[in-house]
């Protein structure tokens, strides 16, 4: 997959060149957007949807109504307030998605399986993997039944075990847009967010691009260099911690639970806070203040783990967390080499935020970029 991310950031960088060279202003939520969306529709969904190149294209139009859902959306209000209630009128055929981007998107879904099935195209990407892995799984199955020996075929299927289980059709769509909600919008909020510091925290940008310099120059940016970039690697995470994607995420009690003065009874939905534990000033002395060495390794080790949170924890935590970094570092890296990011008029300084479950900026961010001269 990281071939495929590759080509998108070096577009994603030619992009800003473009910008710099005829001075106008970026809304790098827009664009962002743009540079998520061709990851995703890329890496998971099999299509090269080149949407940074051309936004005029259908399956962009009909993904994005899947985002487009806002607070008219009777069913996403009801989903917030009373998962029960929303499930039920899912049963009865409501959905909160737009009929006609389920039906396209299902459609080329299906072409798409149609087509890797029969082999006529393969891809480096998720959707190859589910079918890699079913064909293992059927080809492992009939190699079972052929076994005359009975013990034989009961050690084999054993040593198989839950690997058997693959993915219907059905199954691998639902995959493929759960995938997408939870990445597309979180991943482009993180890198906005992250070159509005860049712009209004001139000397934290000068430090990550020397660090960038000095690790990489203008050698090709592998991921084995990616992962030696250590003041990047703060800088991501105190944006994550000051602006954190997911505010909250909620878990079901397992069983009766004290919890300090409190008693939580089983069954009862506990809403985990994150943008307020991420704020709180007894864990995050002036919590407003941007401070990439709070996460030196030593003042790290000085924290509870469960006070920093922007991909959950525990075993239904984000499964998607070293995409998301994978692709926000790749770009990142790439257009900073490109490019310094710098405030404009049009720049709202604080970010204006709305809260209402993923954090996301009212008026996008607005910067203008200029051309590195080296
Ligand atoms: C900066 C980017 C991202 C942030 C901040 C983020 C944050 C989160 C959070 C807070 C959760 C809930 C975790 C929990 O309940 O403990 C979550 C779940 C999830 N995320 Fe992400 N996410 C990001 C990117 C992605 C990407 C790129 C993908 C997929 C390619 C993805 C796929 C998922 C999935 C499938 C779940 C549900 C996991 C489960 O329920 O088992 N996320 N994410």
């Amino acid at each position: 997959m990281y071939s495929l991310m590759n080509e998108i950031s070096d577009t994603y960088c030619e992009r800003f060149l473009e910008y710099a060279d005829k001075q106008e202003l970026i809304d790098m939520k827009a664009l962002n957007s743009l540079f998520t969306l061709d990851n995703i529709a890329s890496c998971l969904f099999g299509v090269e949807t080149n949407s940074l190149q051309n936004e005029n294209v259908t399956l962009i139009n009909y993904l994005k109504k899947f985002f487009n859902r806002g607070l008219s959306n009777i069913i996403l209000i009801i989903y917030f307030i009373s998962p029960q209630l929303a499930m039920y009128f899912g049963k009865k055929g409501y959905s909160m998605f737009p009929k006609d981007a389920v039906d396209y998107t299902t459609n080329l879904l299906n072409q798409i399986l149609a087509r890797r099935r029969q082999h006529l195209e393969r891809r480096n990407d998720f959707i190859q993997m589910m079918i890699d892995h079913e064909e293992e799984v059927n080809h492992e199955e009939n190699r079972t039944n052929q076994q005359t020996d009975k013990k034989e075929q009961q050690q084999q299927q054993q040593q198989w075990g839950t690997l058997r289980k693959t993915l219907n059709d059905k199954e691998i769509l639902s995959q493929a847009v759960v995938f997408l909600l939870a990445g597309y919008e979180t991943t482009s909020i993180l890198m906005s967010c992250f070159f509005y510091i860049m712009a209004t925290e001139p000397v934290i940008q000068e430090k990550v691009y020397e660090e960038i310099r000095q690790e990489i120059g203008d050698d090709e940016v592998t991921h084995e260099k990616l992962n030696q970039l250590q003041y990047l690697d703060m800088v991501i995470s105190e944006t994550l911690r000051r602006y954190p994607p997911g505010i909250r995420f909620d878990r079901i009690a397992a069983c009766d639970y004290q919890l300090g003065d409190y008693q939580i009874p089983k069954g009862t939905i506990v809403n985990v806070s994150v943008y307020p534990i991420h704020h709180d000033p007894d864990v995050w002395p002036d919590p407003e203040k941007f401070i990439p060495e709070r996460f030196l390794p030593s003042e790290k080790a000085k924290r509870h783990p469960m006070t920093y949170l922007p991909f959950g924890d525990g075993p239904r935590n984000c499964i998607g967390m070293r995409f998301a970094l994978l692709e926000a570092k790749l770009g990142i890296v790439k257009a900073l080499r490109a490019v310094e990011f710098q405030k404009c008029e049009k720049t709202a300084v604080p970010l204006q935020l709305g809260k209402f479950e993923i954090i996301n900026t009212k008026i996008g961010v607005w910067l203008r970029v200029v051309r590195r001269s080296q």
